[in-house]
């Protein structure tokens, strides 16, 4: 069987109106935004509106995505979605996705691994593809995190954004989409990005809310310091495995948690940071949906075009780590469907002749 890969066809991003500045934290907590800006490099986030949800947005996200691929919600075999934040622990927020979207009863499923959501999802995408049964892949990245912090936390609240972004991936046989990947997670880390409360190990019980443990919690300096240890040294791998050098790689879009950690790692890669995309400064971190929000942005601002090599690059609660080097290529028929007709032309040119042959 000829090798399929998964090519990006359509991409789609949703952030929600409500723009939330750092002047607006300086109004009811001790920080300012001089500190925000040089720690983090974040100058405004958006936050959901009351009523605003995860299914919500990300069906917005995808209808965009849908549109820039010319496909309707019938054509795709499969939805993924990356999320932390889900409408509902249950029922899974996929398989509402797949019914606002009216994607016919097509398999959904929703990931969990924080802010590495999206690679996981992408690669997890990419196998299904290259399998032989999926042709339409719909990818979804997306987060309400401002529903899960603590308002009174100076060092978690400033950081998170919502949103939510998604890409059509379509089964091709030239080689494009994720041509690599490296994903790893140490679960030794759990503590250091934890919302402790609402799972089976603590229920959600009046003592668990007086001590704030529905809220994130998060050891800032632990998870910093991981980060700028796995960082550059997945990146540096998912290139040597996909063949290439860094002089290959056109745009690293990476995971826009913090300006200093992304500059870490492309120092790390011994990228130049002309080639790395940074909107951290719009969104603050929307963890799952942050890397395709970017590439969204990266494709309308024109810094990554169709025929380029991507490197896509995270980190977040696990902890875990994913990075995926992905190539943009033209557009062409889904193999599949060229398949089907090719066979049709194959049986019609043999049934013409053997029609010939008996007159
Ligand atoms: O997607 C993954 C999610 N998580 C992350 O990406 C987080 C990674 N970590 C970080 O980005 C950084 O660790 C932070 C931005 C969270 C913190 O920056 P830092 O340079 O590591 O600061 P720090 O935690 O070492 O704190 C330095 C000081 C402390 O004060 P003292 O103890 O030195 O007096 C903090 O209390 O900064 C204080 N601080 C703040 N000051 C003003 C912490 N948050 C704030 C704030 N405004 N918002």
């Amino acid at each position: 069987m000829a090798e399929r890969y998964g090519n990006i066809v359509g991409w789609g991003k949703y952030v929600p109106d409500r723009v939330v500045t750092n002047a607006d934290f300086e109004k009811r907590l001790d920080t300012s935004d001089e500190w925000i800006v040089a720690r983090t490099g974040i100058r405004e986030r958006r936050h959901a509106s009351e009523g605003e949800v995860t299914s919500q947005m990300s069906t917005a996200a995808a209808r965009e995505a849908l549109g820039i691929a010319g496909l309707r919600p019938s054509d795709l075999d499969l939805i993924i979605v990356a999320t932390s934040t889900p409408d509902y622990l249950t029922p899974p927020v996929s398989s509402q996705i797949q019914h606002l979207l009216g994607a016919g009863h097509v398999g959904a499923f929703t990931l969990v691994t924080g802010c590495t959501g999206f690679v996981y999802a992408l690669a997890t995408a990419q196998q299904f593809i290259a399998s032989g049964s999926v042709t339409n892949a719909l990818v979804i990245g997306v987060e309400i995190i401002s529903r899960f912090v603590d308002w009174e936390d100076r060092a978690t609240c400033i950081l998170f954004g919502d949103g939510a972004g998604a890409v059509v991936v379509q089964a091709t046989d030239e080689p494009c989409g994720v041509l690599s990947f490296d994903l790893g997670s140490d679960g030794s880390g759990a503590e250091h990005l934890i919302l402790p409360a609402g799972g089976a190990a603590i229920p959600v019980t009046h003592e668990a809310l007086v001590k704030k443990q529905q809220y994130l919690r998060m050891n800032g300096n632990e998870v910093f310091k991981f980060a700028t240890r796995v960082l550059g040294k997945s990146l540096r791998q998912a290139i040597a495995k996909a063949g290439l050098t860094a002089d290959d790689i056109d745009l690293i879009v990476p995971h826009q948690a913090n300006v200093r950690i992304i500059e870490s790692a492309a120092r790390q890669a011994k990228l130049p940071m002309e080639k790395v995309f940074v909107n951290i400064h719009k969104y603050g971190n929307t963890s799952a949906a942050s890397i395709p929000i970017a590439l969204c942005e990266a494709l309308e601002e024109g810094r990554a075009r169709v025929g380029d090599t991507l490197a896509f690059v995270s980190f977040g609660a696990g902890l875990t780590w994913a990075t995926a080097i992905v190539k943009l290529a033209e557009r062409k028929q889904p193999v599949s469907r060229r398949k089907r007709w090719f066979s049709f032309l194959g049986w019609f040119i043999r049934d013409s002749s053997s029609l010939r042959s008996s007159e």
